[in-house]
């Protein structure tokens, strides 16, 4: 049994008063779940919000590491100093950073191996396209950032997977439940090939307009573990009933 797991990706959002705002009034909406929960907001406010989640069971994550464990990097930030700052989780090569940093897979790859030296769970983002799956190549890509990105890496151990199609990704627009589906078995059947002993246990989750609305209707699908919400993460009551339903 795969334990479910939300993760809200805050992007470049959140101000010291607009944090504090979410984060509590988030906290008290949040009833009994049974899914494990992960706040990633920008790098500058990890300790604010270690701060505030110090006694609750929602975990620190990042948005991002370096590929260099350190140096002479101006504007860096290392999976190391997540770590120290209280991070459990980060997250890597998600497509705004292919997109507009030119992130390549092998990248990708690098900062994996980064995070997993650090004693982080990363969780790899993948996704297609809308050009890429008109013309029917959405397996085709996604099974080339997995192989580009996981490869090289010994095992797979801690690790999760995000879908995101590009196209759905704060355009309204989600993937209908079987659509991410098919795509969520296909991540399966890559990653346990990889991997025969951990592939099959990784957490695979979906994101891409996630909502109140849609969430327990993607969660239902067998191979769909969770989620990686951006714009409803920024919404107290939406983002705790997003976490409920998982
Ligand atoms: P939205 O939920 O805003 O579509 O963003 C998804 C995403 O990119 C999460 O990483």
């Amino acid at each position: 049994m795969r334990h479910p797991l939300v993760i809200a990706n805050w992007k470049m959002h959140g101000s010291g008063a607009f944090n504090q705002a979410l984060v509590e009034a988030f906290l008290s909406l949040l009833g009994k779940h049974r899914a494990e929960c992960v706040l990633c907001p920008p790098f500058v406010y990890l300790g604010q919000l270690k701060d505030l989640l110090r006694s609750s069971d929602v975990v620190l994550g990042a948005q991002d590491c370096s590929h260099i464990a350190q140096g002479a990097y101006t504007g860096e930030v290392s999976a190391q100093m997540l770590s120290d700052c209280g991070c459990q989780w980060v997250i890597v090569g998600h497509s705004e950073r292919r997109q507009y940093h030119q992130e390549s897979d092998a990248l990708v790859a690098a900062k994996l191996s980064m995070a997993q030296r650090a004693g982080l769970s990363p969780v790899l983002c993948v996704g297609e396209t809308q050009e890429q799956r008109e013309a029917g190549e959405a397996q085709g890509v996604v099974k080339s950032q997995l192989l580009g990105a996981l490869g090289d890496l010994p095992d797979l151990q801690g690790l999760a997977i995000a879908y995101e199609p590009v196209w759905a990704i704060g355009t309204g627009l989600t993937a209908s439940p079987e659509q991410a589906q098919d795509m969520h078995a296909f991540i399966r059947g890559v990653v346990s090939d990889l991997d025969e002993k951990n592939g099959p246990a990784l957490r695979l989750l979906y994101g891409g307009s996630v909502k109140a609305e849609n969430a327990a209707e993607l969660f239902a699908q067998a191979d769909i573990d969770g989620a990686l919400v951006g714009g409803a993460s920024l919404d107290a009551q939406a983002f705790a009933a997003i976490v409920s339903a998982a």
